[in-house]
């Protein structure tokens, strides 16, 4: 049973509706995901209600090719596995309504997982799946996309189940975030972090310098602060387009990608809407991210004497930060691994691969499973 366990997963706490299975918490043997982000691209933003909407209307569809692509039906499942939170209400719900009925009516059992956990066990998984050896423990994990920047300190403890420290979290924006409103602002697309990864090689990443405040650790008995902040930057940044009278040329630049909106990044057209002043800036501002993720990152694994890294969420997919991460990572002996880029941002084979330990535990979800917007982990 163990080393065959078929684990349906399904994801719906933004804005992707996903559904995959998962043998054994390291083999995908579907990974479905339905993006919505064309349809919120038009607002700059992910929003609520249309959300809910879309899973609604693909979430039956989506489940449905994640058992096909794996060439099963849903009797060979051993367990249904489901985003309890955090993200949004309605959107988690949609999820949620529908494993529970389908737990109920094959009368399968249901595990509820955190979505951080999850985008932990996407590395897991993969490093699994690879037969790498086991990740020296305990692991620091930093989680970084669109809604969250925490650092976990992360330990298998009995039955192989997993527990989390929180060591570190944003105190206001998201690093993604940051990404998102900074090319928002400078009449980029959506989501901003692909963009600004694509561009920021073209500009020189010292040009504008840009400084982090000190964060105030959590309690006074605390030296040290493993803690974030990003929205300092982001106004750094609109302050920086506002003195070098930017604004017409940001305009301009809104315009035409809104007449253009499937241009890729990558494009000699897209490149071509940038001046040489912008192109610093983004690669100022990536540069700076970047490195205030590594300096909290590798000053926290120090302190908690981790013994390998792992980075995963949609801005682990940026390539300036796998570099740097890397290099830093080789330059102290501590080993750091990344999802594949498929599996950075949001998708249901974390979400299966992250119930393996609990199926193996028995740590099923109560009957009366909700959504938890706010949902911590650790
Ligand atoms: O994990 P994810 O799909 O959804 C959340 O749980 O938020 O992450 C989405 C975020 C967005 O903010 C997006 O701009 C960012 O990840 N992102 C990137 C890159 N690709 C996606 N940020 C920086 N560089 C990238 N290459
Ligand atoms: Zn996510």
């Amino acid at each position: 049973m163990i080393e065959t366990s078929l684990i349906l997963g399904i994801e719906s706490s933004c804005d992707e509706t996903a559904a995959a299975v998962v043998r054994a918490g390291s083999h995908p043997l579907s990974n479905v995901v339905a993006s919505q982000m064309a349809l919120h691209a038009n607002y700059g933003g992910v929003v609520p209600e249309l959300a809910s909407r879309e899973h609604l209307r693909n979430i039956v569809l989506v489940v449905r090719e994640a058992l096909s692509r794996a060439n099963l039906t849903f009797a060979d499942l051993d367990a249904i596995a489901v985003t309890e939170g955090p993200g949004l209400a309605g959107a988690l719900l949609v999820g949620i309504t529908y494993a529970k009925a389908l737990s109920y009516g094959l009368n399968k059992p249901l595990i509820a997982i955190n979505h951080l956990e999850g985008h932990i066990h996407a590395v897991l998984m993969e490093a699994r799946g690879r037969s790498d050896s086991p990740m020296q423990l305990p692991l620091l994990a930093l989680v970084v996309s669109g809604g969250h920047t925490h650092l976990y300190l992360a330990q298998q403890g009995r039955e192989a189940t997993w527990n989390y420290r929180n060591v570190g979290r944003t105190v206001d924006d998201a690093a993604g975030e940051a990404f998102d409103k900074v090319a928002k602002l400078l009449g980029l697309g959506y989501p901003g972090g692909p963009w600004i990864d694509t561009l920021a090689p073209h500009g020189n990443p010292r040009a504008v310098p840009f400084h982090f405040g000190h964060i105030k650790p959590r309690t006074p008995a605390a030296p040290t602060s493993y803690d974030f902040s990003f929205s300092g930057i982001k106004t750094a940044v609109l302050r920086y387009t506002q003195t070098n009278q930017m604004a017409q040329a940001i305009e301009a630049r809104r315009l035409a990608l809104a007449a253009n909106p499937t241009l890729k990044p990558s494009s000699p057209e897209a490149l071509a809407l940038l001046d040489p002043q912008t192109l610093d800036l983004i690669a100022s501002f990536q540069y700076a991210v970047v490195g205030n993720l590594l300096r909290q990152t590798f000053a926290a694994a120090e302190a908690f004497g981790a013994r390998g890294l792992v980075v995963s969420g949609g801005v682990a997919a940026n390539s300036e930060l796998r570099r740097r991460f890397s290099a830093e990572a080789t330059r102290r002996g501590l080993p750091v691994a990344f999802p594949s880029l498929a599996l950075a941002t949001d998708n249901a084979a974390m979400i299966a691969a992250a119930a393996w330990p609990k199926l193996l535990a028995s740590n099923f979800a109560p009957e009366d499973l909700t959504a938890t917007p706010q949902l911590r982990l650790g």
